[in-house]
């Protein structure tokens, strides 16, 4: 019998997350103070990140010990399996060899615990007590309610309005690992009043959510706040997916040709593909791929500039592929990955054309969808259809070509909670949509122009 699922032991979990800070092929720009402009030191950020957090988000150290406890946690679901997918190869009639990395095999169904696990320890080694979130459609929030009853704090998500009313049953999730959830923009923070003063009937966003999260965590001595994805240690604590991955490829013997995944905040994909980019720095043959909906088409669209994390202004400015801080998804848009920025790291690697990105349009995607369905019987998240959309397009240029190449995707999540969008779909209620550039361009007249020749000194 032919190997469908590569699985490793227990004891094969990695044991140390990678770092690709030291390994950039350029320097990385630093968060800066959104007032003064000037990089941050620890001291700017310890209102809302554990020290340890800090020091991972700048360490220049290629590898990083797992501490026991989140291993203890990791082995609820890890070693995640890699799958290879012959049926859908076989549909496809490719001569490409096609695994996934299913990452939706964890307690709530994404790649997001591998993080939140690890925030939660730090944040519990060092005395909190609370921690605050933003969610959107409820993956990141239900990682970080379930990975704070594993470590006994209190969690609070603020969801984003339109997903609280429309998509109750993630918010159920939250609630039966005792999270406290808001829908998003609420009465409870500053940053919340003025947008709702400002547009009352707001559908929420991320942005927004994330502002309030914030102040939240920043006046509250016993809270913190933790982020699902963008920034630099959120990335490194993914990287137990490439690292994985690439055992369980040996094992097979077998070498990625092609990496897809798809990226919002950038850290499935930055976890998923930074072990292979180490390899590609290195010389090495790999096109590596990521994906995002053409009605949030950060990196293939945004401009690579300084931008602030979330719309009140509140967070540090990032040096990223950007939409504006202010961008609200347009609400024919079904699928996730709406968050206006991306992480800095992603971008740099996109900037430096070591990565590829790609924009495709959200019914291609849920088609893509629907086929991985009815041929590997699995039904992926929408964020996840965009990585199976790019993994069945490289399949089928081998098709054209002949090339029997290794194709990995990156699968990040299961889609049993977003039914609601499919539904939307086959019902023809969604429309293909591509975000104009117009509006990104009056968006970032809003952004400061930043002096990057004095920061960079
Ligand atoms: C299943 C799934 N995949 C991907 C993403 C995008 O996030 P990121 O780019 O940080 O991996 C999300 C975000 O919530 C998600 O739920």
């Amino acid at each position: 019998m032919e190997q469908v699922k590569i699985t490793l032991p227990e004891d094969e979990i990695p044991q140390r997350w990678y770092n690709i800070q030291p390994d950039l092929p350029a320097p990385l720009a630093p968060p800066i103070n959104p007032k003064t402009h000037k990089p941050l030191g620890p001291e700017d950020l310890s209102a809302i990140f554990p020290m340890e957090l800090i020091k991972q988000e700048v360490s220049m150290e290629p590898w990083v010990e797992i501490p026991d406890e989140v291993m203890r946690a990791y082995q609820l679901w890890r070693p995640s399996p890699l799958c290879r997918a012959r049926r859908l190869e076989e549909y496809l009639d490719t001569p490409a060899r096609i695994y996934y990395k299913d990452e939706s095999v964890s307690p709530p169904g994404s790649h997001k615990p591998n993080t939140a696990v690890a925030q939660a320890y730090y944040n519990k080694e060092a005395g909190v007590k609370r921690l605050c979130t933003e969610t959107g459609a409820g993956q990141w929030g239900s990682a970080l309610s379930f990975s704070c009853t594993l470590f006994d704090l209190e969690c609070v998500v603020y969801m984003v309005r339109v997903s609280y009313e429309q998509k109750p049953y993630r918010r159920l999730l939250m609630q039966c690992w005792d999270a406290t959830v808001h829908p998003s923009p609420t009465d409870l923070t500053n940053a919340g009043r003025k947008i709702r003063e400002r547009d009352p009937d707001t559908t929420g966003s991320l942005g927004i959510a994330i502002s309030e999260a914030v102040e939240d965590a920043a006046s509250d001595e016993d809270s913190k706040y933790s982020l699902g994805s963008v920034l630099n240690h959120v990335l490194l604590h993914q990287t137990v997916i490439g690292l994985e991955t690439k055992k369980q490829l040996a094992l097979v013997d077998e070498e990625a040709d092609v990496l897809v995944g798809c990226v919002g905040g950038g850290s499935n994909f930055a976890g998923a593909a930074f072990p292979f980019v180490k390899d590609k720095l290195d010389g090495k043959e790999i096109d590596i791929i990521g994906t995002e909906p053409t009605a949030c088409p950060t990196m293939t669209k945004g401009a690579f500039r300084y931008d602030y994390g979330d719309t009140a202004k509140l967070t540090p400015m990032l040096k990223m592929h950007t939409l504006g801080h202010d961008f609200v998804p347009p609400p024919i848009h079904a699928g996730g990955l709406r968050y206006h920025g991306c992480a800095p790291l992603v971008c740099l690697l996109v900037s430096q054309n070591v990565i590829e990105p790609r924009a495709y349009h959200q019914i291609p995607v849920f088609d893509s969808a629907l086929t991985f369905a009815r041929t590997e019987g699995r039904l992926c998240a929408p964020e996840t259809s965009h990585a199976v959309k790019a993994g069945i397009d490289e399949a089928l240029k081998c098709k054209e070509t002949g090339e029997e190449k290794c194709i990995v995707i990156a699968y990040s999540g299961h889609g049993f909670f977003d039914l609601a969008s499919f539904e939307k779909y086959f019902e023809g209620d969604l429309e293909d949509y591509a975000y104009p550039q117009a509006l990104i361009d009056k968006a970032l007249e809003d952004v400061p122009d930043v002096d990057e020749s004095s920061i960079m000194d």
